[in-house]
């Protein structure tokens, strides 16, 4: 069997995204969608459902009355958070593995995922552009070929490290060099078999590319630039993680200040620190 086949075989076996959430990101493509139609969606998945009220019923919000529909849950959390959250609980089950192809321990790529789509969306923020779903579902989804490749890039571990260390070859450059595909591609790959919108396949496809925003969608260079910034942070880098290089286009186009970034990070930390709590992950990382 060549190592394509093994590959295709492999994405037969990664468990698929949960169809109502690919419903939501269908129904979120109309910006004008009232929030009631998606929790006519919703309410079909009792795992998510769970989970929301669950997450209204917390410590974290301290309510003396129990939250019984998604109707009080939509009011208590606010529509376009509950559509993260929505998004983030189809993930979480599909993301919190070890990956030791990449050097991930258990619950490291569920939680650079987070904060990657966290650090997206205070990004989004910062620039001052409207509400975006393909922010916050591209970068909560942009390493999901690492799910297939793990095993493959663990065979050819110290291969790709070598060229990463000695010929000073990014991560993704090496990865694709060694195995002739690399996670973007195989991750937009899944992302099109699960009928995922166009607008996260791009994202998936394009984080490690040299994008730009004269030519690239906005997502598409938040998510590129959020990714770089948590592996910088040391949020789920892995072993070879520090080998991510940002476009240097985006980078300059952007024309950031070192204070106007300071105080994106400094808001990014607080508002991980709650993603965290809402999903009940760990605040260090690990699963
Ligand atoms: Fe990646
Ligand atoms: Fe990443």
């Amino acid at each position: 069997m060549s190592l394509n086949d093994k590959i295709l075989d492999t994405m037969d076996r990664i468990r698929p995204f949960p169809q109502v959430v690919v419903k939501v990101l269908h129904l979120l493509e109309d910006p004008d969608i009232p929030a009631s139609r998606i929790m006519e969606v919703v309410r079909y998945d009792p795992v998510i459902t769970m989970r929301l009220l669950q997450v209204c019923n917390s410590a974290l919000f301290g309510l003396k009355r129990r939250v019984e529909s998604l109707q009080q849950a939509m009011i208590i959390l606010g529509s376009q958070a509950m559509m993260r959250l929505i998004v983030a609980f189809g993930a979480l089950d599909l993301l919190k593995d070890p990956l030791p192809g990449y050097g991930l321990e258990r619950g490291e790529l569920l939680d650079h995922s987070v904060a990657c789509a966290t650090l997206s969306q205070s990004l989004l923020k910062e620039l001052n552009f409207p509400e975006d779903h393909a922010v916050f579902t591209g970068a909560i989804l942009h390493d999901v070929g690492k799910l297939v490749l793990n095993e493959y890039a663990g065979e050819q571990y110290w291969e790709i490290s070598r060229m990463v260390d000695e010929e000073g070859q990014s991560a993704i450059e090496a990865e694709r060099a060694v195995l002739g595909v690399d996670h973007a591609q195989i991750g937009a790959q899944l992302a099109q078999r699960w009928n995922l919108p166009q607008s996260i396949v791009l994202v998936i496809l394009k984080h490690h590319e040299s994008v730009s925003p004269e030519r690239d969608p906005l997502a598409v260079c938040l998510v590129h630039l959020a990714n770089v910034m948590c592996v910088q942070l040391g949020i789920g880098a892995g072993t070879r993680g520090l080998a991510s290089r940002p476009s240097q286009d985006l980078v300059q186009s952007l024309g950031w200040s070192p204070k106007k970034l300071d105080a994106c990070l400094s808001a990014f930390w607080c508002e991980l620190e709650r993603a965290r709590s809402l999903l009940n992950l760990p605040s260090e990382g690990r699963a």
